[in-house]
């Protein structure tokens, strides 16, 4: 990360220079970390639209060029030439493995598949309906109470301990989730089997009967788990690494960022597809329901088509259509009304021009959604499959964190919009009961009345003077300069009522 250019900021007419990092790819960054010291300002940027929160040497993606790397090897290339645990050796070391390495490795994940017995007496305390995210979460993170005492995390043989453990247990709780969800009794892991064979034993194996794993299933499982390793700095990864940050368990984070995972706007959107292929439930009715994607005035997307980031074709897309193609055929299910909805959808919509034109390709939820229902997987077990092939990612991401000297806890600020000091009510002369009864309702009404002036107040009490950012892509610095105090003030009141609406 080299230190050459820097940004300038006048704000109360003082003027700060701050430095810039370049990175190996993609945009650099400017250090405001002495913002708040120098100038007594903090910056403001909900969901971290321009925020880098660290730096980091494992996964780079440029959206508008459609690229996914790990460690600098194309997301393509790594699926379609290595296996699941090639990609987490690579994630958390840095290269990947040679023959000896690798066989090393694959002995060492294998030989921690098995979880603690009282785990499973654990799954018997949850209701047989839960979700099986929640059964993920409780599991998972409780793993942290039978590797807590002997775990140091600043050591790095133990780090490399717990990182085998929960790499090699994650798919063995997974199944678990599911065996106890249906009723089935949990099935042992075989370690004669590959990570994602024993996966799929362990899913769909009975103790009555022997059990022989499609390998062309086995196949997918391995390049959707490598396609969904890790995604830098996402949600769920930002969970375990500010979690992880305070030095606290790693399995425990790891449950935090399964928690993180579950919402429907991470891991769910694989889940949304076999819903709206559900509620489309016929190919005649594609054509209707391309039309209310296209109206303005209907709120209805076609779900697993366009993405955040990918505004060219998403990477792992374009591996998982063909894979879907071979589990399609590989399991007879090629002529199911509901993939064949999916195919006609995805056939009608690469050829639209309201498609073709805003880039809103098949993503790889719409492929990896369609590949699970084919495997008879059942659809809320889905962000539970996600979660077992982002550990690694989540895994390494914590390593990095804990080996960077520069790590601190993660501990963000905020623009504080709420009421200024004021004293308790005179006894007997708050809200006497009578007054209350007249209904919570009418202080809920109060309520957002209260934090709108409590916006204002904080407006008025603010210095004025703002500043705007000038960017000169050709000189690739940036200087930032005052502007006037009215147009200032202006737009600082208007992003305070934005916040007190929030
Ligand atoms: C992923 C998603 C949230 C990205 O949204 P975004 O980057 O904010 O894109 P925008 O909302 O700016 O959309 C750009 C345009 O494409 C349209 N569009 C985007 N996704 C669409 C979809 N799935 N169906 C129909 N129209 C869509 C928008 O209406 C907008 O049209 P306009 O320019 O005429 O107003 C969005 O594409 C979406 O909701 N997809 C479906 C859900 C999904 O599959 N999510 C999983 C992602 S891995």
């Amino acid at each position: 990360m080299a230190k050459e250019k820097t940004a300038t900021l006048t704000i109360d007419k003082k003027t700060i220079t701050m430095p810039i990092y370049d990175g190996t790819e993609g945009p650099s960054v400017i250090d405001i970390s002495a913002l708040y010291k120098d100038t007594g300002y903090f910056t403001y940027d909900p969901g971290f639209m321009s925020t880098a929160s660290c730096d980091s040497k494992i996964t780079y993606i440029d959206g508008d060029e459609g690229i996914l790397r790990y460690r600098g090897y194309d997301i393509d290339t790594l699926a379609n030439n290595n296996d699941f645990l090639d990609v987490c050796y690579l994630l958390l070391n840095g290269d990947l493995p040679n023959a000896t390495e690798k066989k090393i490795f694959d002995r060492e994940i294998t030989l921690h598949t098995m979880v603690h017995e009282q785990i499973s007496f654990m799954f018997r305390g949850f209701p047989r309906r839960s979700h099986p995210m929640a059964l993920m979460v409780g599991s998972v993170a409780s793993l942290s109470a039978f590797y807590h005492d002997s775990l140091d995390i600043h050591n790095p043989e133990e780090r490399k301990l717990a990182a085998f453990r929960m790499i090699a247990k994650m798919p063995t709780i997974a199944a678990m989730c599911y065996k106890y969800s249906i009723g089935q009794p949990f099935m042992f892991p075989d370690n004669d089997l590959g990570f994602c064979e024993n996966f799929l034993y362990m899913l769909f194996a009975t103790p009555c009967e022997k059990y022989k794993v499609n390998p062309v299933l086995v196949d997918a499982m391995e390049k959707i788990f490598i396609l969904h390793a890790d995604h830098e700095q996402n949600a769920s990864t930002s969970t375990v690494r500010l979690a992880g940050s305070s030095g606290a368990n790693p399995f425990a984070c790891i449950g935090a960022g399964i928690a993180s995972l579950w919402g429907p706007a991470h891991g769910g959107a694989n889940e949304a597809v076999i819903n709206m292929l559900e509620e489309i439930g016929d190919v005649k009715r594609i054509p209707e329901f391309i039309k209310r994607a296209k109206d303005k005035n209907d709120p209805f997307r076609l779900m697993g088509f366009g993405h955040r980031v990918y505004k060219n074709y998403d990477p792992r897309a374009t591996v998982l259509r063909k894979t879907c193609k071979d589990v399609l055929n590989a399991v007879g299910k090629k002529d199911e009304p509901l993939l064949a909805i999916a195919m006609e959808l995805e056939r009608i919509a690469l050829s639209d021009e309201y498609f073709i034109e805003r880039k809103l390709y098949p993503n790889v939820d719409f492929y990896s959604g369609i590949i699970y229902r084919a495997m008879g997987i059942p659809s809320n077990l889905f962000t539970v499959l996600f979660a077992i092939a982002r550990t690694a990612g989540w895994v390494a991401q914590w390593k990095e964190m804990i080996e960077d000297p520069k790590q601190k806890i993660g501990r963000p600020r905020q623009l504080y919009i709420g009421a200024t000091a004021r004293s308790l009510p005179k006894k007997g002369k708050g809200k006497p009961n009578a007054k209350a009864a007249k209904g919570k309702a009418a202080a809920k009404k109060a309520a957002p009345a209260k934090a709108k002036s409590a916006a204002k107040a904080i407006v008025k009490a603010t210095p004025k003077a703002k500043a705007k950012i000038v960017a000169k892509p050709a000189a690739k610095s940036v200087k930032l300069v005052s502007v006037s105090k009215k147009s200032a003030a202006k737009s600082t009141s208007s992003s305070a009522r934005k916040t007190a609406k929030r």
